[in-house]
């Protein structure tokens, strides 16, 4: 089945392959094999998926030709010397244009580039977050363009009402047009991060994240979240989303991973296409960017989920796995008409995206025939080499035509300007980069549609968290669940039955959500920002009540009268981009206590059920053992009650919802990350992708190994350094009278220094948890956790984590105390934390965080940080500590020295 796709053929073989299937749904369109054999062939996938009805929007591609240099560097065989990050564009697909001619349109876009100033047009290419402009700023200085980053919202307020949204689009649309801006004005468009639903807006309806959706292999159903998600950002006022995520992430230690659809490009593909034709309407119809349509972003270009679970990474793949895992979903977003695409922070082979012109400008504008425009991330540009935050010609000149510069806007365009004076930047290009900015801006119909508040759907705010939009949702729940165990088939749940609903994420709709959500991170906030949204026990408790069954909710499991079935929802809190990096793939290692809980419960003889929330697959051996029954999740978003719908039998007995989903992503066998080969899945997964049980399934998952050793020489963790009595993998302790001197202390247990030093196992949430440090006097002398190699905690540093760990004092300090971080001898950064501990009264637990960046402040090289935690004092001192974590958050929280 090839769809409208057309194949124009060469000289060359060109391989198809087509009528790919996963649970009965054809996917179409021609797909790239990674053998050998495809770089011998160039592929492209038209996109089209027969399910949606999508019209095949713009047939694709074909071709190929091939330099025998080129074959080798796209990983064939040795590589001719050739700088890293070099790229081969005939080795891409070649797309026809997705859009026909249209001499009407460049005219009068030649046109308006005539009557525009210099100042005017490079505005065009800047683009700053609302926190850090005012619609008077932007009458002074042309923009192009803002964007609300996941911290921000009008009036410097995220939680603003949606009326306030749009009034303010209002505003800086008045401004964009103002007079001040000579004859020709250019009205603004405001890009936001509506990636699972208008996820900033309170009220908006919350799609399960993309992993989940992806869980549901339903190109169809995703369209309709585009449809949903375009009339909500629609109602707030603004124009353009920063979606979807395209990334096919190889590993999943990544904190994005829950932005993926799959790790299976095929997967990633028909997404593509169904949801950039869902947010925009289809290419060819009256429907396509009207007024109930936004402007979409396929994102990161290219390899971000490659860079092997690092934030900002880098991605070692061949050209040939940058193309066909990676880059699988770029074809069939640009042939659905997407009209921007974001680069990626990350690199390629060693070189920043943001400064690879082979890449934006050669393949995705040449070869695939893009004309849309480029925009960068978040202050990207200053990562590239040679720039700045405030200054950046070679993003520019490599093909970026929006610069994201939130809070540096203003030197970057006083910077930018010059460059363009100064020919660093050529008129030629200036002039291509505000040519593609204005056709989308005429395409979305910009010029025609006035002020955001009259247009048709705006201030209609009952579309947020309708009726309609929410039973979209609700479905999209039901359908993402993967059933990983159901010995003795104890689902489905009889609803006249009597139900405990435990643990920390039964009643707590943020955690459902993850991050993204209403904030960045998805923390601060509660129920109450979800005035439309159920909460998985809210579900349960309308399911149960309608049949006459009675439910407790208890989110310790404590009971007034024993339940005839436990359902226990638990797993990861909130978090976004490289704050959700890991080490291990071991589910909140040094916690038990939602382990416990289900163990409890099971011991107890209640069957139980676990409903596990997270943004991926994570280790869970214990957890599946102590379960009868074991639901991924994943983050469903703000309809809870999809997920009683499934599990429940409806009153009269019938199963209404039988399990759909099957995993995206392979699930793990051992906490160990396997190093992937790009989109080679895991060793031996312990569920493959594809997986998932249905009520049909007589299936018994035996019992699982349960040892989690994450030590492993290869691997280090840069995030818990000391957790569950262990060093995380990678550390151990030392102890002595300075680094020279410093002895490895094995297991954390023993004497150094001569006696002076003493290190001893003791008790704080579980048995053996924590150490006793203690100092007997007489001299500098350190007590902490070093690894072989050093770490570069740079990222986390520039990104506010702080260094936790819980510590109880023993015997106080007769000394100053200062905490360190070292990377090497004579690198070292100190905070004083002898206020802190006189603070804390003895014998009590605390929980005590300090920046990391004081750490550099005072002298640490984050780059190779080799000493993450360590306590050195001159006098005497006992303390005991336990946990010891990169992580956020505030409680606690140091100040750094002056
Ligand atoms: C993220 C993007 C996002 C942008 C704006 C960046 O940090 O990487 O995915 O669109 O911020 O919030
Ligand atoms: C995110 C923004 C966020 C900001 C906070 C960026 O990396 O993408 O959306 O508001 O960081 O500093």
């Amino acid at each position: 089945m090839m769809g409208n796709a057309r194949f124009r053929r060469t000289k060359v073989r060109t391989i198809i392959c087509a009528g790919v299937a996963w649970s009965g749904l054809a996917v179409t369109g021609a797909m790239a094999a990674s053998s050998a054999l495809a770089v011998k062939a160039s592929m492209a996938a038209s996109g089209a998926v027969a399910a949606t009805g999508v019209p095949a929007a713009t047939p694709v591609l074909a071709t190929v030709s091939m330099a025998a240099g080129a074959a080798r560097s796209a990983g064939m065989s040795p590589a001719r010397a050739e700088p890293p990050g070099t790229v081969h564009p005939q080795l891409w697909p070649e797309l026809a244009p997705a859009f026909p001619p249209d001499p009407a349109l460049e005219a009068r876009i030649t046109a308006l580039l005539s009557g525009m100033s210099l100042e005017q047009k490079v505005g065009q290419l800047i683009q700053a977050d609302i926190d850090s402009l005012t619609p008077d700023e932007l009458r002074h200085d042309p923009l192009g363009s803002i964007l609300n980053g996941g911290n921000s919202g009008p009036g410097n307020n995220d939680l603003a009402p949606a009326s306030e949204w749009l009034a303010a689009a209002d505003r800086f649309y008045d401004a964009s047009v103002d007079p001040s801006h000579g004859p020709h004005p250019i009205p603004i468009l405001w890009g936001t991060d509506a990636v699972h639903g208008d996820n900033n807006i309170i009220g908006a309806t919350l799609f399960p994240q993309n992993i989940g959706l992806g869980a549901a292999h339903d190109p169809q159903l995703i369209r309709r979240i585009g449809e949903a998600t375009a009339v909500e950002v629609r109602a707030t006022g603004l124009d353009w989303t920063f979606g979807p995520t395209l990334a096919v992430v190889t590993d999943v230690r990544w904190g994005r991973t829950y932005e993926s659809y799959s790790q299976d490009p095929q997967i990633v593909r028909a997404y593509a296409s169904a949801m950039v034709t869902g947010l925009q309407g289809a290419v060819g119809t009256p429907e396509f960017l009207d007024s109930s349509h936004v402007i979409a972003t396929p994102k990161h270009f290219l390899g971000d989920g490659g860079t092997g679970g690092r934030d900002q990474g880098d991605t070692r793949a061949t050209e040939a796995q940058l193309r066909d895992i990676h880059g699988a979903g770029y074809p069939a977003a640009i042939a659905a008409g997407a009209q921007a695409i974001m680069a990626s922070f990350s690199s390629w082979q060693g070189v920043k995206m943001h400064g690879n012109r082979g890449l934006l400008t050669d393949v995705l504008k040449g070869r695939m025939h893009f004309d849309g425009l480029i925009i960068g991330d978040w202050n990207a540009q200053g990562q590239v080499p040679g720039c700045t935050n405030f200054s950046c010609p070679a993003a520019i000149n490599a093909g970026i035509d929006i610069v994201m510069a939130p809070d540096s806007w203003k030197p970057l365009l006083a910077n930018t300007l010059g460059q363009v004076r100064n020919g660093e930047i050529s008129a030629a290009r200036l002039d291509d980069a505000v040519r593609r900015v204005l056709r989308v801006k005429l395409r979305a119909r910009l010029f025609d549609e006035g002020r955001p508040s009259s247009r048709p759907l705006a201030g209609h705010f009952e579309l947020l968290g309708s009726a309609a939009h929410r039973a979209i949702a609700r479905q999209a729940v039901r359908e993402s669940l993967v059933l990983l165990k159901n010995n003795g088939h104890v689902l489905p749940l009889d609803p006249h039955a009597r139900v405990l609903v435990a643990g920390d994420g039964a009643d707590n709709i943020p955690k459902q959500c993850g991050g993204w959500t209403i904030s960045w991170q998805g923390t601060g906030i509660g129920n109450g920002q979800f005035p439309h949204g159920e909460s998985i026990f809210s579900g349960i408790r309308r399911a149960v009540a309608a049949a006459g069954g009675s439910v407790e909710l208890s989110p310790s499991g404590e009971y007034k009268r024993r339940p005839d079935v436990a359902v226990v929802v638990f797993g990861e809190n909130p978090y976004a981009e490289f704050q959700g990096d890991i080490g291990t793939l071991e589910y909140s290692p040094g916690h038990p206590a939602d382990l416990n809980l289900l163990r409890r419960l099971h011991s107890r003889g209640i069957p139980v059920v676990a409903v596990f929330l997270s943004g991926r697959p994570l280790w869970v051996n214990p957890q599946l053992n102590a379960s009868d029954a074991f639901v991924a999740a994943w983050l469903p978003g703000s309809e809870g009650a999809g997920v009683a719908d499934v599990l429940f039998k409806s009153a009269a007995g019938q199963v209404a919802h039988d399990f759909r989903g099957k995993l995206s992503f392979s699930w793990p066998r051992t906490p160990q990350p396997t190093v992937p080969d790009h989109g080679k899945p895991a060793d031996s997964p312990l569920f493959p992708a594809g997986y998932g049980l249905t009520y049909a399934s007589d299936v018994t998952l035996a019992p699982l190994p349960e040892i989690a050793d994450t030590r492993d020489a290869d691997r280090i963790d840069t995030r818990s350094f000391f957790a569950a009595g262990r060093p995380g993998a990678g550390w151990h302790w030392v102890a002595g009278d300075g680094w020279p001197t410093t002895r490895a202390v094995p297991r954390g247990v023993g004497v150094a220094d001569g006696g002076r030093l003493r290190l001893s196992a003791v008790d704080h949430a579980a048995q053996e948890d924590a150490r006793r440090l203690g100092w007997a006097g007489g001299g500098p002398a350190l007590i902490g956790l070093a690894g072989q190699a050093p770490i570069d905690l740079r990222r986390e540093s520039n990104g506010q984590l702080s260094i936790g760990f819980d510590i109880r004092v023993d015997k106080a300090a007769t000394r100053e105390v200062d905490a360190q971080m070292a990377c090497g001898q004579g690198c070292q950064g100190s905070v004083p934390v002898t206020n802190a501990l006189r603070g804390s009264s003895a014998g009590q637990w605390r929980h005590v965080r300090i920046p990391l960046a004081c750490f550099a402040k005072t002298g640490a090289d984050m780059s190779r940080i080799t000493v993450p935690f360590s306590l050195q004092t001159a006098g005497e001192l006992a303390v005991s500590v336990a946990d010891i974590r990169l992580e956020t958050g505030t409680d606690g929280l140091l100040d750094c020295p002056r």
